[in-house]
């Protein structure tokens, strides 16, 4: 009999403070061996890999207008909130969901 699909649930881990990350900044934060860009626009916070799926940029370092993300190195760019390339959907980068409770910024992911 064919084994069923394991499922994955997603569990949140607090990794800074409201306060930790202005506006209009990032901050680089790890969770369990992943190194996550978590950026702080007007106030709503969204959660990337930081490392470029291009060439491996660090996209904590780029620049953001509205919810575009631009990488440092080439200027490739993702949409912070899905993650896809506004110019080219064949492109993406890792996003995960954020929690804020109280001051705690939690971000979700999946474990088995
Ligand atoms: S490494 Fe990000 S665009 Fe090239």
């Amino acid at each position: 009999m064919a084994k069923e699909a394991h499922e994955r649930k997603t569990e949140f881990f607090t990794v800074a403070r409201t306060t930790e990350v202005v506006s209009g900044r990032a901050r680089v934060v790890f969770l369990r061996g992943i190194e996550i860009a978590l950026f702080n626009v007007n106030g709503d916070f969204y959660a990337v890999d930081n490392l470029c799926p291009h060439e491996g940029g660090p996209l904590a370092a780029g620049t953001v207008g509205g919810r575009v993300l631009t990488c440092p190195w080439h200027r490739w760019q993702f949409d912070l909130k899905t993650g896809c390339s506004p110019v080219n959907p064949a492109i993406s980068v890792q996003t995960y969901p954020v929690q804020i409770e109280g001051e705690r910024i939690k971000i979700g992911m999946a474990v088995d």
